[in-house]
């Protein structure tokens, strides 16, 4: 066993030393020489166990700490091999003392006031140019706080959207970065070894001061949502319209996903529909409660939309969605109330109606990026971000929830017009739609004759639709609110009159 420089060690990296000889012969394990760590963790929870081994792995130094001692034992006794990057600290001094200065922190907590929190504790202990980074699913207006905070100090904060769930966190998340470029730098070596590579790049990018990186997180999990939903309403129209067993579906999505869907969702979704409840027997799916959870990230992506003046009506479907599955009881209800519509007969070519059905979901999803996009690209604007919309698409190309080929074709579409005013009239993706929008037209009509639910796929077929008529009918919206309110309007042949003949004197009032 390599013996360690004693003459290396300063006098805190030695007390560091000495107490992880006294945790480690705690649980009779056999120490190791330490070296400062090249970063720190707080949180040993499921995500921050294992973006620490993930770290360790990939051959980084790093020292962990978890308020209950007994979580950083555990974690460190089962580390195995990966104990000799692992600074497992009781203290937050000997943590401190643990990592090389300037000390990247990440915290790894649950969102909200616990990271505040944990935040004041650790100030005292920390010196200039040290970095908190938040890495949970923060609200980016917290981030922009907790930033903001920091301005006057000497200290930084890095607010960092990691995608992936435990599997990412442990083998490569994809990393949206927000802060400033000096502390990017500072941990711009031991992100990239850790983050997922798409054909070799990695999925992990600097894009912007403060808020820029959770922003971005908020936008994907708003994307995650609509994705999400859209599936579960072409499952819905597969189940409940042609009557397929979720083993059937499943095949559905298995061969879908060797063509244009092909997406870890659709993946999962095959799998998931393929599994058997070892209780029941039955398809594992069939014995799941209809009512989704949510945490908020969707919210705030429409929220923000909402704040921005931005339609994204597809991923207000998608959290509409899921509010409306946890109303269970009042669904079951309104069903002894309104029973259920008859149904139409199926298509009578199933074959072409399987196609129209891929191409439906290609079409709805172009949609739904489409408006994430777009919210993104307000958002840059209105805080100075200067997103960068190639990178954010490739930095998605694998790691995270919504990987997918789709988002290689997203990352070629703005790299060669990265001001494009939406996704849908870049030229790959206008080529799509027309190849796509009326398979989507059909399949929605199919869904609304059959009264089966599908608010995401026929919330972005309206969104292509108002969007590509250039005369639309908000001009009775302006002649309404010109009579009642006096609001004014602009003319079409541009004369100099703002308001309607309505009577009551108005038709004279400049
Ligand atoms: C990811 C996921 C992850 C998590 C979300 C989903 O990118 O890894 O989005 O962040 O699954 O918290 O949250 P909901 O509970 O809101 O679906």
């Amino acid at each position: 066993m390599p013996q360690p420089e004693w003459a290396d060690f300063d006098a805190p990296c030695l007390a560091v030393f000495l107490r992880r000889c006294q945790i480690a012969s705690e649980i009779k394990l056999e120490t190791y020489p330490v070296e400062q760590a090249e970063i720190g963790l707080i949180g040993l929870g499921v995500m921050g166990a294992n973006l620490a081994l993930n770290i360790a792995e990939k051959g980084n130094k790093i020292a962990v700490f978890n308020r209950t001692t007994e979580v950083t034992k555990k974690f460190y006794a089962e580390a195995g091999a990966l104990q000799g990057q692992i600074i497992p600290c009781e203290t937050m001094e000997d943590f401190i003392a643990a990592i090389r200065p300037p000390r990247p922190i990440i915290i790894m907590i649950k969102a909200g006031e616990p990271v505040d929190q944990q935040m004041e504790q650790l100030k005292p202990y920390l010196s200039a140019g040290d970095i908190m980074i938040d890495a949970g699913n923060a609200n980016f207006r917290d981030t922009m706080r907790r930033f903001e905070s920091l301005k006057d100090s000497d200290l930084t904060f890095i607010g960092m959207g990691v995608s992936g769930g435990e599997e990412g966190a442990r083998h490569g998340p994809s990393i949206m970065v927000g802060g400033t470029e000096e502390s990017w730098k500072r941990v711009e070596k031991v992100l990239t070894s850790i983050s997922a590579k798409f054909h070799g790049e990695p999925c992990v990018a600097w894009l912007g001061e403060n808020g820029a990186g959770h922003f971005v997180k908020t936008i994907h999990n708003g994307i995650e949502y609509a994705d999400m939903q859209m599936i579960a309403e072409i499952y819905g129209i597969l189940r409940d319209g042609l009557g397929l067993d979720a083993g059937a579906i499943g095949d559905v999505f298995g061969k879908w996903n060797t063509g244009r869907l092909n997406s870890y969702l659709i993946e999962i979704s095959e799998k998931v529909l393929k599994a058997k409840d070892p209780i029941s027997g039955k398809p594992m799916v069939d014995m799941i409660v209809d009512a989704a959870g949510q945490k908020g990230t969707g919210k705030w992506s429409v929220i923000e939309a909402q704040n921005m003046g931005v339609a994204a009506t597809a991923i207000e479907a998608a959290v509409a969605g899921r509010i409306l599955s946890s109303q269970k009881k009042e669904r079951e209800a309104a069903e002894t109330i309104f029973g259920l519509p008859e149904g139409v007969a199926a298509p009578k070519d199933g074959m072409a109606f399987l196609a129209d059905l891929e191409n439906a979901l290609l079409a709805a999803k172009i949609g739904a990026y489409a408006q994430g996009f777009a919210v993104m690209a307000a958002a840059s604007k209105e805080y100075n971000w200067n997103l960068p919309m190639p990178t954010i698409a490739k930095i998605w190309r694998d790691g995270c929830i919504i990987r997918s080929q789709f988002l290689d074709e997203i990352t070629s579409a703005f790299t060669k017009d990265p001001d494009a005013a939406n996704l849908i009239v870049t030229p790959a993706f206008s080529k799509m739609v027309k190849e796509t929008d009326g398979a989507l037209r059909r399949v929605v009509s199919y869904a609304v004759m059959a009264g089966l639910p599908v608010p995401a796929l026929s919330s972005a077929l309206s969104y292509f639709d108002a969007y590509r008529r250039s005369r639309g009918t908000a001009n009775l919206i302006q002649a309404q609110r010109d009579f009642f309110g006096a609001h004014g309007f602009d003319r079409v042949d541009g004369a100099d009159k703002h308001h309607g003949p309505w009577g009551s004197g108005l038709a004279d009032f400049k």
